[in-house]
């Protein structure tokens, strides 16, 4: 027998752990996300859909924030807005108290509509333009972490030419990004701490760097930052690459990146939130001295678990294996054709059958390696039937495209039975809303 969705245990209504907290199996034998029925969701909101435990989100940012500052209290949670950069979402996140992380200005825009504090937001980069840079001057970015020599150059000149016009003293606080040459066991695709990465300054050319930035009068360097990968399940990298940066000099900021990973699948138990910043502290202490401003920048480990995505079966195929195919695929999680990435499902109606059949869940999209999950058991879908994938809030919506015409789904919170729209699904006009002629 196969127990698909639930978790191995005698209570038949528990999930397993890659469901947003509060998910539970109503007596219908439904998924409940906090407190929705997943198959009402679907049947109001249309399918795909991606479905948010708004409780989720903050008790996940609450973990971080009461985890550091109890174990480091000079220390800032910086979203790392990639991994979900949707206003909403910036707003929860904003409101439980985190600073904020931002890659482009696209995503600085988003933060600053969610509500932010300019002077909490970080940007990042490894080619920002002279737009971008201009645009967080205005904005007010209150840091900004710089890649790479033409990067210091870059900032330089745009926060000279300002300081020139207004005939003011004007100095950007900086960060540099450090590439400790330690590398996580992740996909490679996402492993950034490698010493031959396009990310960041090598441990032989940072002094350098921090030679250059230490003589201009535009630029204060206030600490160091390094971020390793992503998806990484085991804590001894992060401490190998605290205990590197202790090598390049004594600062008083110190952003460690984000990096943990997540349960996509039952088998997987990620350290906990509280047992990787209890590591991260403990190391900034031992290898960095007391006293330390400490930055954090989790993106995945806050978001991923909040969200499932819901989709309809259109199709059911029996040839050498059984394909279930749905309203959404690639266009909605890329990251298992990018990444090879795996996920579980179920049947949103069906929680509690235990008759199970072997599939392969495909997309709908025009080609063969748009399958979300090969070799997934499910319970007999027939068309129409609602599936759910778990942990699909990390870098999902973040890489939607529109792959196929296929427009962008939802993003709907749920709380205490109360399912709110945040983001409509797109349109064939949206598809065609760039167009100028
Ligand atoms: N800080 C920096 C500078 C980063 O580049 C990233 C992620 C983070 C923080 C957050 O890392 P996290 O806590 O989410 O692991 N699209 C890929 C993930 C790319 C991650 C990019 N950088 C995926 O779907 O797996």
């Amino acid at each position: 027998m196969i127990l698909g969705a639930l978790s191995a245990s005698d209570d038949p209504y528990l999930l397993s752990h890659v469901y947003p907290i509060g998910s539970r199996v109503n007596n219908r034998g439904h998924l409940e996300i906090g407190g929705c029925d997943a198959v009402e969701l679907a049947y109001e909101f249309g399918t795909p859909a991606y479905v948010v435990s708004e409780d989720d989100l903050r008790a996940r940012a609450r973990a971080y924030t009461r985890g550091l500052a109890a174990r480091n209290p000079d220390c800032d949670v910086l979203f790392a807005s990639k991994a979900f950069p949707c206003t909403a979402v910036y707003r929860v996140l904003a409101e439980e108290g985190l600073a904020c992380d931002v890659a482009s200005g696209g995503e600085l825009a988003l933060a600053l509509r969610g509500g932010f504090d300019p002077a909490r937001i970080y940007l990042h980069g490894n080619a920002k333009s002279v737009e971008e840079l201009e645009f967080a001057l205005d904005a007010g970015v209150g840091h900004i972490v710089l890649d790479s020599l033409h990067d210091v150059e870059r900032l330089e000149q745009v926060v000279a030419a300002r300081a020139a016009g207004a005939g003011s003293g004007f100095i950007q606080d900086v960060l540099i990004r450090i590439t400790p040459d330690v590398s996580g066991n992740t996909h490679a695709a996402i492993s950034t701490g490698q010493a031959d990465s396009k990310f960041g300054f090598g441990l032989a050319d940072a002094p350098l760097a921090i030679e250059r930035i230490a003589g201009s009068p535009h630029l204060r360097l206030v600490g160091l930052h390094c971020h390793i990968g992503s998806q990484l399940l085991e804590l001894d990298p992060f401490i190998r690459a605290v205990t590197a940066l202790a090598t390049l000099g004594d600062y008083d900021v110190y952003n460690l990146g984000g990096g943990l990973g997540v349960a996509y699948v039952e088998a997987q138990e990620p350290p906990s939130i509280a047992g990787y910043v209890t590591t991260l502290a403990n190391t900034a202490h031992a290898a960095l001295g007391p006293g330390k401003r400490v930055l954090i920048e989790p993106g995945r480990s806050l978001v991923a678990n909040s969200t499932v995505t819901l989709y309809t079966v259109q199709t059911v195929k029996r040839n050498v294996s059984t394909w279930v195919a749905v309203d959404g695929g690639m266009s909605d999680n890329l990251r298992p054709m990018l990444y090879g990435a795996r996920y579980e499902a179920a049947v949103a109606g069906r929680m509690l059958e235990r008759h199970m059949e072997i599939c392969h869940l495909a997309g709908k999209h025009c080609e063969s390696g748009d399958v979300i999950i090969r070799d997934i058991p499910l319970a007999s879908p027939v068309p129409g039937d609602i599936i759910v994938t778990p942990a699909t809030g990390a870098y999902g919506y973040a890489m939607a495209n529109n792959y196929n015409g296929v427009p962008r789904p939802p993003v709907i919170f749920c709380k205490d039975g109360d399912a709110r729209l945040v983001v409509r699904r797109e349109t064939y006009d949206d598809l065609m809303g760039r167009d100028v002629e």
